[in-house]
């Protein structure tokens, strides 16, 4: 039987960070790429964020493909002191559309963190309820790069649900026109 589970775990970078492109630090847009490519064929979603030098990153996901993943970030160079913060049962993926949706510093994560009582992003300092808080504010906050970073975000299915609906307001136009006529024709007395 299928067995979700959810991990959050914290490291801190091991690069210098770069100048950003298009917003995102270059290594982490490789990283956030190569998460979007691998990530939907294993069922996997999540969350990354990066700011002062700190990753957070929470993945979703059968446990076997959850714990596959998780040993192999835990062995990439370009971080290191990786903490697991949260292991736990989900019944259902919180980060559905996500293969990994990618949250910078932003000024609205920043401000939560002052008010935890931190100057800067050091999750290291979390308490449990600090990494609720960072989670449930990561699912609030919008993906700048959505549409940018890689194909698979937004998911797949938006844009065909796109044309689904606008498939479905032509045919219900097409048939009101045609309701209009058959009234018209018989007002006319031409049926
Ligand atoms: C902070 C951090 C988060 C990462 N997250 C993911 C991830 O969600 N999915 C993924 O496939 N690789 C992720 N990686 C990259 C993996 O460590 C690894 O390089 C990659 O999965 C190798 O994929 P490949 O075998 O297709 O080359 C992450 C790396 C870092 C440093």
């Amino acid at each position: 039987m299928s067995e979700l589970i959810q991990i959050i775990y914290i490291s801190r970078a091991t690069f210098e960070a770069g100048p950003r492109e298009n917003g995102v630090e270059p290594h982490v847009a490789r990283i956030l790429l190569k998460s979007r490519k691998n990530n939907p064929r294993q069922g996997l979603v999540g969350v990354l964020f990066y700011g002062d030098g700190n990753f957070f990153q929470c993945i979703e996901g059968e446990r076997s493909a959850v714990e596959a993943l998780f040993s192999r970030i835990s062995d990439d160079p370009r971080h290191k002191d990786v903490r697991v913060l949260s292991v736990r049962d989900i019944e259902v993926r919180t980060f559905n559309e996500w293969s990994m949706k990618y949250v910078p510093a932003a000024r609205e994560v920043m401000s939560r963190v002052k008010a935890f009582g931190f100057d800067t992003f050091d999750p290291y300092l979390f308490n449990e309820d600090h990494v609720k808080e960072m989670l449930t504010l990561l699912q609030r906050i919008s993906d700048p790069t959505l549409g940018r970073l890689n194909s698979t975000s937004p998911p797949p299915g938006e844009a065909h649900d796109f044309m689904g609906l606008t498939y479905l307001a032509l045919a219900i136009a097409t048939l009101a026109l045609a309701v209009s006529c058959i009234n018209l024709a018989m007002t006319m007395e031409w049926l």
